[in-house]
């Protein structure tokens, strides 16, 4: 088909680009911030116990064991909640529900890549607010500029990725009193962090959380994501969602993780540790790395990162080089096993 068949806006937008996904077995692979553990037993339990005729059937629409599940970890009623095919989906839904050609989108800057997609997609404008030199963010120069924008949607990735740095939830919620829009609060990487802002969505309406089970919980190749926002804001973005846009192995798979909370400390543990053991490293390497609350640490200044990211892919260790407008490129690593970091320190180690 001839591009001209496409939107123009279609035809125009570079699309997103998402991390190297090498054949597995060749690669240390610290580039996307999966789980270097495997998910909860419990998880291959579940599926396997879907693994039956019932397979021709459509899964349930709403998945409602799933939202059931979640409400209970987090004292909220099932209609808080609304599954999707990974987070992205999510965010998809949300930008799809809220933001039309023309419109104004705001995300705090550097973040995460997507939101410049969707914005993309949508045919609207993504303004940029960089964050304050501290990763901190000013609510009231930001709650402006969405209101002399008009943005329609604000996204806060919290933690946030690249910097992996965080905003309390006092400070979320300061931001969200002062915005007339709503404000996404992307919690891809909260099961690594000290506080998450769920509770926020009891006394915030414009407040809606998004998860995914790709990193605290392991299952990256599963694909499920889930949002928490008020039950009014729920019903509202189903009629813009797919009928059936999880399937029946994700949506159990993610309720059995979810209900194994004990696990999900367990590894969270291990990649904690880990990572404050990759900080000092990088830092006593001559690299400015701000205290992380995510799965990854970014690592600024420091030697050149472009040779280093060459170095160590030449010696199968795949880190993710991260290039953003007025930034030096800077190396995002995820935090690996214990032995995957050793492995990669020996060889960076030698390059500096
Ligand atoms: C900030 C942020 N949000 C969302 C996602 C997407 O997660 P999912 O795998 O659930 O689509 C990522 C993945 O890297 C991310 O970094």
């Amino acid at each position: 088909m001839p591009a001209s068949h496409f939107l123009p806006h279609i035809d125009q937008m570079a699309g997103y680009a998402p991390g190297e996904q090498p054949k597995d077995g060749v690669f240390i692979k610290l580039n996307t911030n999966e789980n270097p553990y495997p998910p909860s037993p419990r998880v291959f339990e579940a599926i396997q116990n879907q693994l039956d005729a019932r397979l021709r059937l459509y899964p349930d629409p709403m998945g409602t064991e799933f939202r059931n599940q979640a409400g209970q970890l987090f004292g909220l009623s099932a209609d808080h909640f609304l599954p999707g095919n990974g987070s992205d989906d999510v965010l998809t839904i949300l930008a799809r529900s809220f933001v039309g050609p023309g419109d104004t989108m705001i995300s705090a800057t550097p973040s995460y890549i997507l939101y410049k997609t969707l914005s993309d997609i949508q045919n609207a404008h993504l303004v940029h607010l960089p964050f304050e030199a501290d990763w901190s963010l000013d609510p009231a120069k930001f709650a402006a500029e969405a209101a002399r924008t008009g943005a329609k949607l604000a996204f806060l990735a919290n933690p946030n990725s690249p910097s992996g740095t965080v905003l309390t939830p006092a400070q979320v919620a300061d931001l969200a009193r002062r915005l007339s829009c709503s404000l996404v609060v992307d919690e891809a990487y909260a099961d690594f962090a000290d506080a998450h802002c769920v509770d926020l969505v009891r006394d915030h309406p414009n407040v809606i959380i998004t998860r995914t089970f790709s990193k605290g919980y392991g299952l990256a190749g599963l694909r499920l994501g889930y949002l928490v926002a008020r039950p009014e804001v729920v019903a509202g973005l189903i009629k813009v969602k797919d009928s059936y846009n999880c399937d029946r192995l994700s949506l159990a798979g993610g309720t059995a993780a979810l209900a194994d909370q004990a696990y999900l400390a367990e590894t969270r543990a291990k990649i904690l540790a880990t990572r404050a053991r990759l900080t000092d490293s990088a830092r006593s390497m001559g690299y400015q790395v701000p205290d992380s609350h995510a799965n990854f640490i970014w690592c600024l200044g420091g030697p050149p990162a472009t040779p280093t990211y060459e170095a160590l892919k030449s010696q199968h260790i795949l880190v993710r080089l991260m290039r953003y407008p007025g930034l030096e490129p800077a190396m995002r690593i995820t935090v690996g096993t214990d032995a995957e970091i050793d492995r990669l320190l020996e060889v960076w180690r030698g390059l500096v």
